[in-house]
């Protein structure tokens, strides 16, 4: 089990609000990533559902049971945090067996859990050693081991792979999908990350300022973004938005158009511009290119061998079924 209803859920500190009234559903299995700008409330969000902070005013339903007023411990959740804060004296086995202890539970069954939950996370070889003589990442499947002994409803993750290299992060990420996979249960995680969030979502939960502006699947937010925020927000380099009379062509105050959505086009195209700083990946070049009247450069992908160097002029063409088109309120127009 591990279904999570919010209703009506706010919380604010003194006299500021930080999230208004807001309903969020999060169904038994299901993985489900928080992403915003920094200061957003996603921290907030998930303390208040694992209890670590009190909400003002509204309801947390944690499967079928009004769990608002109960206090962590009884909320059958863990946590597993950015700094996964183990106990540098204590061996592996020891810090997953932490809260099996407190909860009093025989050696017996403690003994069962942690064996399963080192197989789990590949930290059977390691159970001996102390915190201070594992690598990053090592560290961190300590941290989610000692939250899947407690064998929680849910899990819920604050940033837990920050902390950790790119190719760390490569490989953890992969590790927690996979045990999403392996444990069916439900995963809440906070993330800054857009490719944390688009490869290990099934359901991405856009906020800011406190309020949500769009749930749904990576994909369906990736094409289909309800705003101009989500549309900026999701993908990454960024979707272009240009205003002016480029969108006005289309019936529209802001047009928007991804960066792999634009061919870089022989000798004539929709747009001509001339190409400012390159970034050159291998298999991909991002070009960053001035055209008049457009305001901010575009940002255009290319392939890795598209030989064009600063100050080119370069023809481009949007793919006409791939241009989002937003109102002055910046609202999707279907
Ligand atoms: N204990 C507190 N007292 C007062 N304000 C707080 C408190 N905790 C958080 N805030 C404020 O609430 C807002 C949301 O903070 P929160 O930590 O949830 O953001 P976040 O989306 O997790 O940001 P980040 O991505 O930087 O971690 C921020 O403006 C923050 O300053
Ligand atoms: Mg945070």
């Amino acid at each position: 089990m591990g279904r999570i209803h919010l209703r009506q859920v706010k919380k604010s500190f003194g006299e500021v609000t930080v999230i208004p009234p807001l309903d969020l559903e999060i169904e038994d299995g299901e993985f489900v990533v928080f992403v915003g700008p920094s200061g957003c409330g996603k921290s907030t969000l998930l303390r208040l559902i694992a209890g670590l902070e009190d909400t003002t005013s509204g309801n947390i339903e944690i499967d079928g049971q009004d769990a608002t007023g109960l206090p962590p411990a009884k909320r059958g959740l863990a946590m597993v945090f950015q700094s996964y804060a183990l106990y540098p004296h204590m061996s592996v086995r020891k810090n997953i067996a932490f809260p099996m202890r407190m909860a009093k539970m025989s050696k017996e069954e403690q003994d069962k859990r942690i064996e399963a939950a080192a197989k789990a996370l590949n930290l059977t070889d390691y159970l001996d050693r102390r915190p201070g003589q594992l690598s990053g990442g090592q560290r961190q499947r300590v941290a989610i081991g000692r939250a899947i002994v407690r064998e929680p409803a849910a899990f819920l993750f604050d940033e837990p792979l920050s902390n950790l290299d790119a190719a760390l992060r490569v490989g953890m990420r992969l590790e927690i999908s996979e045990l999403h996979k392996r444990l069916d249960t439900t995963m809440v995680y906070v993330t800054h990350d857009q490719v944390e969030a688009m490869t290990m979502a099934d359901k991405i939960v856009v906020l800011q300022a406190g309020v949500i502006e769009q749930v749904g699947s990576p994909l369906e937010l990736y094409r289909t973004p309800r705003n101009r925020f989500v549309a900026g927000f999701i993908g990454s380099p960024k979707m272009n938005l240009i205003e002016g009379p480029e969108a006005g062509k289309h019936d529209a105050h802001t047009i928007g158009v991804r960066p792999e959505h634009i061919s870089v086009s022989g000798d004539s195209g929709a747009w001509q511009g001339t190409v400012g700083v390159s970034e050159h990946l291998g298999s991909d070049t991002f070009f960053h290119v001035n055209v008049d009247g457009f305001g901010e450069p575009l940002t255009v992908r290319a392939g890795g061998e598209v030989d064009l160097h600063y100050g080119d002029t370069i023809h481009l063409t949007p793919n006409a079924e791939q241009i989002h088109k937003f109102d002055q309120q910046g609202l999707r127009i279907a």
